[in-house]
């Protein structure tokens, strides 16, 4: 062999093991979520993995388990835990039962607009929150957005607390949730979404609450009569992590995946937003009838005495510090 084919051979050899060894390294990711693929976390999800390529090379990509493929939401924050699932887009539905600090957010009638949302849970106030996660075996990469949540039923037409009382309305397997739907005068039923269409189908509840975004994608519409725009909690989204696959990673790839999650974030709200904006005229299409007209400040006032409550259990100080901010 004449010594340029040996310097060929050997350029060769090393090339293909640093393919192998890159190949070796190289991981496909797990990412669950409740939702179709053309929902909001779908959307989200194709983001994330096309910028963490991008960012890192192509040595991370990611596989896609949307409509409950691996379990509810919280099932999915389990599994993150201990490491069966590597990616989780979640609400903060069943997030609190994890990581208690996350419940302020949870609160009904919190956040006047998105903007007010996003600017609390991209400041000082939501990083703070998500500086918890670690310590629950979790990692939060970053806030995303499921929407602002409203009643439906099959029942009869929503306008006030009087109108909603006695009905039997699925809510997330929340606490602070539940303790308002209580104090509207509705009987909460928590149970995991997967459960839900089924249990609206059947009657075993007579509605549920949701952002426009997942009644669409969820095909709520064949199930449900009455659509109320109550616009009464925000309903904020987390991207999360598994702390086994953190831990592996060097800090630029930590970085890496942190931005793609921003990115996906922001993918995320804007999808809310189109979903928002523009949903509630395919629901009426699909035979929902839409109060528009609901006394929000009927429902504020019932929640009243629970704000108290809130405020001793929160800190007043941090509720007044999120109502108050810009
Ligand atoms: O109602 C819920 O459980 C959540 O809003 C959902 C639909 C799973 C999206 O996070």
């Amino acid at each position: 062999m004449s010594f340029m084919s040996k310097a060929l051979a050997f350029a060769g050899a090393a090339a293909t093991s640093a393919l192998v060894a890159a190949a070796a390294q190289a991981a496909e990711l797990k990412v669950g979520y409740s939702l179709s693929e053309t929902s909001h976390y779908g959307v989200a999800a194709t983001v994330f993995g096309e910028e963490l390529e991008k960012r890192t090379g192509g040595k991370y990509t990611i596989e896609q388990y949307p409509a409950n493929a691996l379990g509810g939401e919280r099932e999915m924050v389990e599994g993150a835990q201990i490491g069966t699932v590597d990616v989780v887009i979640t609400s903060t539905g069943p997030v609190g039962n994890f990581v208690p600090e996350t419940l302020i957010t949870d609160i009904p009638f919190l956040f006047k607009n998105y903007e007010h949302a996003h600017a609390v849970l991209d400041g000082p106030i939501g990083q703070e929150i998500l500086d918890k996660f670690p310590e629950q075996g979790l990692i939060a990469l970053a806030w995303g957005e499921n929407g602002f949540r409203n009643l439906t039923n099959s029942k009869r037409a929503v306008k006030t607390p009087a109108d909603a009382e006695g009905l039997k309305i699925r809510t997330m397997e929340n606490p602070v949730h539940m303790e308002a739907f209580s104090e509207f005068g509705i009987l909460p039923t928590p149970m995991a979404f997967p459960e839900l269409f089924t249990a609206l189908q059947q009657g075993t509840v007579d509605g549920q609450e949701n952002p426009i975004g997942v009644i669409l994608s969820a095909k709520f519409s064949e199930v449900q009569k009455h659509i109320s725009l109550t616009n009464h909690v925000y309903s904020p989204a987390l991207i999360i992590l598994s702390p086994v696959v953190w831990d592996g990673l060097s800090d630029d790839e930590k970085a890496a995946f942190t931005e793609s999650a921003r990115i996906a974030a922001a993918a995320m709200r804007k999808k809310v937003r189109e979903d928002a904006d523009n949903g509630v005229a395919i629901l009426k299409e699909q035979g929902m009838e839409v109060v528009e007209e609901v006394d929000r400040a009927a429902f504020e006032t019932a929640l009243e005495p629970l704000m108290a409550k809130y405020s001793e259990r929160f800190g007043k100080d941090r509720l007044d510090a999120i109502i108050n901010h810009d």
